[in-house]
């Protein structure tokens, strides 16, 4: 049954890629978010790119509990999918307050508003990062929960609360996802990940590197205990987050109480494995080289994605052929991002895109 989904954090890279997902899906979406990383130009290409529009989008901070409310009092909410928030693990160190205030508090103002307007069924953006220094890998949803800095411990914060809530609300629903490392882009070119300043993450720095914006990729550690001595990850690309999302959505209703899931795919890929991938997908070597590790870095975090195929009869479909060549087509056309230089036509907004 399609329903009404309020998407917070919509804007977003992995909530604009749901959006659009949804609204592929026939559900309706109205969205929340307050800009602070994301363009509002997404909204737009969100409606270009499903072909249709969405409910709502409002300009709101998720601690603003009183815009918030009014989003709810004019949207007959069905469920909520819960993305906004910071997310940059270096960042949440030196912003502890900032990380909790926003995660922990933005996630306690939005459970008592959905409580308020009687709307039970969450859908919780969690992190693999609530796994800490992973032993073993693969991971499953079973595996020693030990969060090695502020970002991850927000997210764990989020979920025991949300355990709480559902010990004492009957009524809640709530499917915590706990993703590896979304990556990639709409195979459109119009949606991607637009970082602002320089690039955290390894896959839009990559893909700025090979668009000539940036010189060499500094590859942080070879001398982890993995094949090449590299940092290894499970990417997944973020079509796959989505669908995720929306499948998710669809499961609400499974059981009640508060369920746990990891969202990857049970690869790993090392970052040599990746700059080669990104090469071939750009037609571009990546010029790299090795530097000291980046404190904080594990070795290797795996999913074990069985639970979620068991659960949904689901699983992700994109290789990492599809993140670059996805991610790589996204930078070409938006080599500036959402943002424009006056009178430069956005890329993806000029008919020149037939791919996906
Ligand atoms: N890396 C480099 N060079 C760079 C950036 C990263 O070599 O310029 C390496 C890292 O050392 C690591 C791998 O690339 O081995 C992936 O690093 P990312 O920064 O892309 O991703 P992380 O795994 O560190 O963290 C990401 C998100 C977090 C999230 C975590 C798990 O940034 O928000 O995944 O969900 F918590």
């Amino acid at each position: 049954m399609p329903e009404t989904v309020l998407v917070t954090g919509g804007a977003g890279f992995i909530g604009s890629h749901t959006c659009v997902e949804l609204l592929a899906h026939g559900h309706e979406v109205v969205v929340v978010d307050n800009h602070v990383n994301s363009s509002p130009h997404a909204l737009d290409r969100i409606a270009k790119t499903a072909g249709r529009p969405l409910a709502g989008a409002f300009h709101v901070d998720v601690r603003d509990r009183k815009a918030l409310a009014e989003v709810f009092a004019r949207h007959p909410v069905d469920s909520v999918i819960h993305f906004a928030a910071h997310k940059a693990v270096g960042e949440s160190v030196g912003h502890p307050v900032e990380y909790y205030d926003t995660n922990v508090g933005g996630t306690c103002t939005l459970l008592s508003v959905m409580h308020e307007h009687r709307v039970h069924r969450l859908v919780f953006s969690s992190s693999c990062s609530v796994y800490g220094d992973a032993q073993t890998v693969p991971l499953t949803e079973q595996s020693p929960v030990a969060p090695t800095n502020p970002y991850a411990r927000t997210k764990l914060m989020c979920e025991r609360i949300l355990e709480d809530v559902c010990t004492h609300l009957a009524e809640m629903r709530v499917l915590a996802l706990r993703y590896f490392n979304p990556v990639g882009a709409h195979p459109s070119g119009r949606l991607g990940e637009d970082p602002q300043g320089v690039p955290n993450n390894v896959m839009p720095y990559v893909a700025q590197v090979a668009v000539g914006r940036r010189q060499k990729l500094s590859v942080f550690g070879n001398d982890y205990p993995t094949p090449d001595g590299t940092g290894v990850r499970d990417y997944i690309h973020v079509m796959d987050v989505a669908e995720g999302h929306r499948v998710a959505v669809e499961h609400l209703d499974d059981r009640p109480g508060m369920q746990t899931f990891n969202l990857g795919t049970g690869t790993g890929t090392s970052v040599l494995q990746l700059v080669a991938a990104f090469g071939e997908a750009s037609g571009r070597p990546i010029p790299h080289q090795i530097v000291d590790r980046r404190p904080g870095d594990v070795a290797e975090l795996v999913a074990d994605a069985s639970a979620v195929a068991a659960a949904w009869d689901w699983t992700t479909t994109r290789d990492l052929a599809a993140m670059c060549r996805d991610a790589w087509r996204f930078q070409q056309l938006n080599p500036h991002g959402y943002s424009r230089r006056p009178g430069e036509a956005a890329a993806g907004e000029t008919g020149e895109l037939s791919c996906g």
